[in-house]
């Protein structure tokens, strides 16, 4: 039986899924966190979908024997190949996804040209080929896997030149310009914003679905009464399935950005 005091765990393949973390400690400060990382399996992005869901299914099920009252799959690859079939697993539990923020980006003006950067499955699969149907009157939607991306992310490698090189590569040979707004769609990429902006200009409004992926934790947690009563700061326990301090420690790092 779930408790109010019980961790909220936040799973992703590596350590993106802490842009969505650092929301969720904004408004919801009292909570205790497991953020559990998989990045020995990482990039799942490069993955095919039965090899995602098994090793989310995996991750949901070693974080619940943890005893976590809640799930937010920070990973919009993973969301769409296993959300589904988790809340059928567990249809007492708040389990919470994150996909691609589009609504925002397309609707901001009229006829606008939106850039959706994700992973090459998550842009392969049917719930975001939908999410882009829905919006496709209203905006011209550019989707653009970005293979790689991750691993910069990954390596804590945030500003090097390499970095930008990969980046005006991936921009300009797929001729991206001009683009009113640029959608997030992969947990990593939150941390690569700034020198994406250096990139495409400081014009570009970009957006992500970690404030909104956080609202509906909360939501959801206090439709199910389990909202920690605690009046104190909440602690984080960081794991990733590579023991490697290292990454605990970079993912300290990235959660204080
Ligand atoms: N952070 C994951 C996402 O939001 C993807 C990274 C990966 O390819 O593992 O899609």
């Amino acid at each position: 039986m779930s408790k109010k005091t019980n961790p909220i765990a936040v799973f992703d393949s590596g350590v993106g899924g802490i842009s969505v973390l650092r929301e969720l400690v904004k408004i919801l400060p009292n909570e205790d966190y497991i953020y559990y990382g998989d990045s020995k399996n990482a990039p799942y992005g490069m993955k095919d979908k039965e090899t995602v869901k098994q090793l989310t299914i995996d991750a949901a099920e070693y974080l619940f024997a943890q005893g976590a009252k809640g799930l937010v799959v920070a990973c919009n690859t993973a969301t769409s190949a296993a959300v589904r079939v988790l809340r059928e697993m567990y249809p007492d539990i708040p389990i919470v996804g994150i996909e691609p923020a589009v609504k925002p980006a397309a609707t901001l003006k009229p006829n606008c040209r939106v850039l959706v950067m994700a992973t090459p499955m998550t842009i392969r699969e049917e719930k975001f080929q939908s999410l882009m149907a829905k919006y496709e009157d209203m905006a011209e939607i550019i989707p653009l896997p970005c293979p790689g991306l991750m691993d910069f992310v990954e390596r804590g490698d945030l500003t090097s030149d390499d970095f930008r090189r990969y980046l005006e590569e991936l921009l300009f040979v797929h001729r991206i310009h001009p683009v009113d707004s640029v959608v997030l769609g992969c947990t990593h990429y939150p941390f690569a914003k700034d020198m994406i902006k250096e990139v495409l200009g400081p014009d570009v409004l970009v957006f992500d679905g970690g404030e909104g992926t956080a609202r509906e934790m909360r939501r959801r947690l206090a439709e199910a009464d389990l909202l920690n009563p605690s009046t104190t700061q909440g602690a984080v326990d960081f794991r990733n399935s590579l023991e490697d301090k290292k990454k605990i420690e970079l993912c300290k790092m990235l959660l204080e950005l």
